[in-house]
């Protein structure tokens, strides 16, 4: 199957692509539901290996997103020093920022990947990434901004225990991963967007 798309939509779809940059500070306009299950349902749109569909994900809205941000609170501290090392004192104090209040995103999706030995590992963790970048994209569509998390991963443990999974006896087997955050709400700054490296990415083999 092709699919007919006219030149407008091209150009719009190159444009929704290269416009996508990571959003840290939103309004704290709650996000309705259906626009939330809108951006899930294009994430589970991506492909996985051997379609297993390995990608989990448990919304926070309300006062759970709340509690949440108590948890993020105290990942910020177990990176913090790393990253004092590695930023700029301007980019660290954003990034601080961030990490006390998620940027004041009202909603938080924390993206697992069921993981077993059917499917190597690598294979499980790329597919729950695409659906990822697939609700970024989504996200950025309804007019909404978005960033991808891995800070949750410094206090993975506790996270686990905040949604439960730990009772879940794939869990148990260490199946059932967590991988990262996505946040999104509607954005409250414009970054410039971050500069894309071409050199020394790309090996053409042609001979
Ligand atoms: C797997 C992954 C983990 C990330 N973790 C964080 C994070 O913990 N905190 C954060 O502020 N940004 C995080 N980011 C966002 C990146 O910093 C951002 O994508 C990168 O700087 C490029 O900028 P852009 O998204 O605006 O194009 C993460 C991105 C990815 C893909």
């Amino acid at each position: 199957m092709t699919l007919s798309l006219s030149p407008e939509f091209k150009t719009q779809f190159y444009h929704l692509l290269e416009s996508r940059k990571s959003i840290r500070k939103f309004k704290p306009h709650p996000i309705p539901r259906e626009t939330i299950e809108r951006i899930l349902a294009a994430g589970m749109h991506a492909p996985s290996g051997k379609n297993r569909q390995n990608w989990r994900f448990f919304v926070l809205t309300g006062p759970k997103r709340d509690e949440y941000v108590l948890l993020s609170q105290k990942s910020w501290l177990g990176i913090k020093d790393v990253l004092e090392r590695r930023l700029k004192p301007s980019l660290y104090q954003f990034t601080e920022r961030f990490f006390y209040s998620l940027g004041d995103a009202p909603v938080v999706i924390l993206c697992y990947s069921m993981n077993d030995a059917e499917e190597r590992y690598h294979t499980s963790i790329g597919s729950v990434y695409m659906a990822v970048e697939n609700m970024n994209l989504a996200a950025l569509a309804a007019g909404l901004g978005s960033c991808t998390m891995g800070a949750p991963l410094e206090i993975r443990q506790e996270v686990d225990r905040f949604i439960g999974v730990d009772q879940w006896p794939e869990y148990k087997d260490d199946k059932l991963e967590l991988l990262c955050a996505l946040v999104l709400g509607v954005p409250d700054h414009d970054p410039p967007k971050a500069v894309r490296q071409t050199e020394g990415r790309v090996y053409w083999l042609e001979k």
